[in-house]
Formats: structure tokens, C-alpha cells, sequence
């Protein structure tokens, strides 16, 4: 059974007040875009559960039980009630940027709870997967759903979002990881939170009309003068994106991936090689948002 996840860059990540858990309220778009993980399950002893994983930056991920897919697969098996019956072998081909800004975690997250419910034939609905995911990672229940959506809460309630056509982008991978929880440490250091985020009602006016520009005009990450204080490097990386023609740049997520809209496929085409050839990041790939999936079975063995 193998499950195809894709990443995502938050158009808006507006942040609110760090609640007492210690996670703050968010608004946020998250967009899902065509640079997918690939989670294949298949049977092992019963009450064992392994992992490898693949893939350029396949040392960075742990294999042990703090591996996000792990946690998933034994989650899932103690709520169905069948840990001591249920084993599986999972296997991650990792192309999504690990501790990138891109939910990759959450993305091989949300695959083993779909792959494994498969494989075991549990009946859980979409919503009973998300309820165990959003305790795991709070972009996971946006990687069952994809396309564009709103995240309230922790960003962890999501909501479809109308978003007409295609939407052009260019990603510019750096090299080492930013954690997500010092970005938004640094956030608390240096930005007063608005108690209630809210995001921009024009950027949902351009997304409703698959107007590139003016979405362009209204990318917004709060998360950014924290990511940038941390690693300064990406300011010129967002400005040479600028400098190349794209019409929006914007830190995705927490960071360090950096996002380009493009006007169209040509310019994203000359925004990619122009910023591959700079030599200011680790790696660039041209990627499409809109209407991109979340979590889908890819194939089936029987
Ligand atoms: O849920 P996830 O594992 O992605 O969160 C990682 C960390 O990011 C949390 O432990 C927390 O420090 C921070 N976070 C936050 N507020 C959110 C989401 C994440 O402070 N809404």
C-alpha cells in the first residue's frame, strides 16, 4: 500500500496569542503544491513497527520511535484496538524538504495513518484519522485535504478554500533546518501578537478570483522577521527572487524554504534557473498549487 502526500506553503500564517499549552492561535492559508513524500506500508510481525527512509535528505529523519510515521501507525493501531495483533513495515521516499517550513513531517504523518488503516481494513473516517493526526502534528490534518484551505486553532481546524486556476511557484531549499519551535520562540522575542489572527480578506478575494498578482501583492508570514532573524542569508534569497521577476516571495512556514509566485509557467521557468545559478540556496524546484490533493492511495499491492 503506498500513499502519496504532497507539502504545502502557507500563503498567510497570521499569529495570535501563545495559549497555556504553549501552542499559539493561528489564521492561516495553507496551499498544498506538487513536491510529495511517498509512504509504503506493507505487513510485519504482529506488534512490530519499523521504518527506513529515502531520498536526498533521508539521514536527517529519525528511525526510531520518534519518527512521525511510527507515532502515526502505533496511534492508530492502540485507537482501533489491535496493538498487539497489528505490524507493519513503512518505507518514506522523501522529496519534501525535511524541517523545511513544508509540513513534511505531517505529510508522512498523515500517510501512515492512511496507508495503515488501509492495510489493516479499519474503516476510519477522514475525520476520526485527522482527530488522531492533529495530535501529532498540527499540519496534519491539512495533508488529508489539500488543495487551499484556512487553519484556525493551532491551524490544526481546517477549511476548504475557494481557489480558482494554477498557481506557479518556486521553491528555494536552503541548507540546514530551522525548528519550528525556536522560530516561534524568537516570534514571542520579538513581535506583539494580535490576540485574534485574521487573515487578510483580500487574499482570499484574489484566490476566489485565481488572481495571481493580486495574490502575489498579499503574501503575509508573521513567522518571517523570526525566520530571518535566525538566518539572516534568506533575506537575499527572497530579494534575488524579487530581482528575477517574481511577483510575490515569501518565507513558507517557519522557514528556511523560501516560496516565489510566479505570473505564469515561463516566468517561474527563469525565476528557477536565474535562482539555481545564484548559488544562494541548497537547491530550487518549480511547483504548482490549486488544486493539488492530499493524501491519496497511489498503489495497492495484493
Ligand atoms: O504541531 P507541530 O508539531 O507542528 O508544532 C511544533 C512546535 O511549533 C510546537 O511544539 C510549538 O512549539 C510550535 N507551534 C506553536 N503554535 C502552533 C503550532 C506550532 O507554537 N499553532
Amino acid at each position: 500500500m503506498t500513499v502519496r502526500v504532497p507539502g504545502k506553503v502557507n500563503l498567510a500564517l497570521k499569529v495570535g496569542a501563545r495559549e497555556p499549552d504553549g501552542y499559539h492561535r493561528l489564521a492561516t492559508v495553507f496551499q498544498a503544491v506538487s513536491i510529495f513524500d511517498e509512504v509504503d506500508v506493507s505487513p510485519a510481525e504482529p506488534g512490530t513497527c519499523s521504518v527506513t527512509v529515502s531520498g536526498p535528505q533521508a539521514h536527517l529523519v529519525p528511525t526510531d520511535d520518534s519518527n512521525l510515521a511510527v507515532k502515526a501507525a502505533r496511534a492508530l493501531a492502540q485507537a482501533a484496538g489491535i496493538s498487539d495483533r497489528a505490524g507493519v513495515r513503512i518505507a518514506i521516499k522523501k522529496d519534501i524538504p525535511v524541517t523545511g517550513g513544508m509540513a513534511g513531517g505531517s505529510a508522512d504523518c498523515a500517510g501512515a495513518l492512511l496507508a495503515c488503516a488501509q492495510l489493516w481494513d479499519l474503516d476510519s473516517s477522514l475525520e476520526e484519522l485527522q482527530e488522531i493526526g492533529r495530535t501529532l502534528g498540527s499540519d496534519v490534518p491539512f495533508a488529508f485535504i489539500g488543495g487551499t484551505a484556512l487553519g484556525t486553532g493551532r491551524g490544526d481546524r481546517v477549511t476548504p478554500v475557494l481557489s480558482r486556476g494554477k498557481f506557479h511557484w518556486v521553491l528555494a531549499f536552503s541548507d540546514g533546518e530551522l525548528s519550528t519551535p525556536v522560530v516561534f520562540r524568537t516570534f514571542d522575542r520579538l513581535s506583539r501578537s494580535s490576540d485574534v489572527p485574521v487573515v487578510p480578506p483580500g487574499l482570499f478575494r484574489a484566490l476566489a478570483a485565481g488572481d495571481t498578482a493580486a495574490l502575489g501583492a498579499e503574501l503575509i508570514n508573521d513567522l518571517e522577521p523570526a525566520a530571518l532573524a535566525l538566518r539572516p542569508q534568506l533575506r537575499d534569497v527572497l530579494a534575488a527572487g524579487i530581482d528575477l521577476g517574481a511577483i510575490g516571495a515569501v518565507v513558507s512556514g517557519s522557514g528556511p524554504t523560501c516560496a516565489f509566485l510566479a505570473a505564469n509557467e515561463l516566468d517561474a521557468t527563469s525565476i528557477a534557473v536565474g535562482m539555481s545559478s545564484m548559488g544562494l540556496c541548497r537547491g530550487v524546484r518549480r511547483v504548482c498549487g490549486g488544486s493539488v490533493p492530499g493524501a491519496q492511495i497511489l498503489r495497492r499491492r495484493d
